[in-house]
């Protein structure tokens, strides 16, 4: 009897808890206590430049800053790139409201695109359909497990001298023909936030290609200010500046969140493996059930990472709404299964007719309504198909990991009591 009509579990969560997240330990402790003894608690410490300086070394980007979250380092890669009034910025529809937003902050227009029926990212040819004199930038976004067609969407964006910022949030780890994930395009963003598989409980990371776009980014996460700037004392109380201030806000990062991020790197590679593998394993069980597929495996993706486990449910042949099927299976596992992002031209969380900042002109007003754009993909992985399970999951032993295919095959045996 399945789980969800009072059966015994697949996954006894109760005597074997799934792995909590975030992990810590005492390395967090001693680094936050040695931030709070130096006094040095936030603007360009060392654990900030310590991180920065590893951040390079690993992606192989020369230029690396810390912000406040992912969402003003979008903001400010968009600003970066001198986008905002009149310009068009193109978004996949299957994405956290953030990526849409930044585009919003900056009074640009977000420009929402299908996305691929196996990766749930950015469709290439939609992209491509899509772009208009307008058209300044594109966000690829990397979801899940899986990385957008940076093959595809590099060389569109060349041919129509679009630039690229790779909304990397889900992606820490991940590579591209053996290129980092964030690293492809003309400036790349990745999310510190809790659920992140690289967290320091908020904050942002954005990597540069450019001197000069780095610059930049540079100056607007600090208030404007450059590395180059002076204040020079004329004498009798007249100061100059010496060279070109921009205008920004202050979206820098704490030497505490630093001091926690160091220590969740240095654990990072080895938890993406453990993730890799289940994630394998799980992939094999799971491609041989009827009524569900992987999603696609990418021999240009050499490094996998995963923020979310996510599979494809077909409702036409199992016979069952994808909803009963995740209760069903969330009975069994002890954790709630998700759905996707809801798309974004119909979703809770972005409603950019709520805020009077964004009522520029009655055509600005109109261009910013998602409602105006068809996101037939979005819509059917979301109603469905998608079916996701949290990284932490993927933390698992394999012992456990075996127990998620039996689950899943055991909904999918005693269907007929989900009718
Ligand atoms: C794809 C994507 N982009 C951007 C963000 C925004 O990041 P943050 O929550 O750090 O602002 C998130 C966070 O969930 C995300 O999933």
């Amino acid at each position: 009897m399945l789980a969800i009509q009072g059966g015994v579990p697949v996954y006894d969560v109760k005597s074997r808890p799934w792995p909590v997240w975030p992990i810590s330990d005492g390395t967090e402790l001693s680094l936050l206590k040695e931030v709070l003894d130096s006094r040095v608690w936030s603007y360009n410490g060392p654990k900030e430049l310590e991180f920065i300086r590893r951040w390079k070394a690993f992606t192989g980007s020369d230029h690396v800053f810390l912000v406040a979250n992912g969402t003003v380092s979008i903001q400010l890669a968009l600003e970066a790139c001198g986008i905002g009034y009149g310009d068009e910025v193109i978004v996949p529809g299957l994405t956290w409201q953030a990526t849409a937003a930044a585009v919003l902050d900056v009074n640009a227009v977000p420009v929402l695109v299908d996305v691929e029926e196996d990766t749930w990212c950015l469709d290439p040819v939609k992209f491509e359909q899509t772009i208009t004199e307008r058209t300044k930038a594109v966000i690829p976004v990397h979801l899940y497990g899986n990385m957008a067609d940076m093959d595809a969407v590099l060389s569109i964006a060349r041919k129509h001298g679009l630039r690229v910022i790779e909304d990397a949030a889900h992606k820490h780890g991940a590579c591209w023909r053996g290129v980092a994930a964030g690293t492809l395009g003309d400036i790349g963003s990745y999310s510190l936030q809790l659920s992140k598989i690289l967290t320091a409980g908020e904050g942002g990371i954005l990597t540069a290609q450019d001197a000069q776009i780095a610059g930049r980014l540079d100056a607007l996460r600090n208030c404007g200010r450059r590395p180059s700037n002076l204040i020079v004392d004329k004498g009798a109380g007249q100061y100059g500046e010496v060279g070109d201030f921009i205008q920004s806000g202050n979206y820098r990062i704490t030497e505490f969140q630093a001091a926690v991020l160091l220590a969740q790197f240095a654990r990072m590679e080895q938890q993406n493996a453990v993730r890799d593998k289940n994630a394998c394993m799980l992939d094999a069980m799971l491609s041989k059930l009827p009524g569900i597929s992987t999603m696609r495996d990418d021999p240009r993706e050499t490094h996998r990472a995963y923020f979310k486990y996510a599979f494809r449910y077909d409702e036409g042949q199992v016979g069952i709404p994808v909803d009963r099927f995740r209760s069903a299976l969330s009975a069994e596992l002890g954790l709630k299964v998700e759905s996707c992002y809801q798309p974004l031209n119909n979703c809770s969380l972005y409603r950019p007719h709520t805020k009077q900042r964004h009522n520029l002109n009655p055509e600005y007003w109109k261009a910013i309504d998602p409602s105006r754009f068809d996101l037939p993909a979005c819509w059917r992985i979301f109603k469905s198909v998608a079916v996701t399970l949290p990284q932490n999951l993927l933390l698992a032993s394999e012992e456990d990991i075996a127990l998620v295919g039996r689950a899943v095959a055991k909904v999918l045996d005693g269907k007929s009591a989900l009718v």
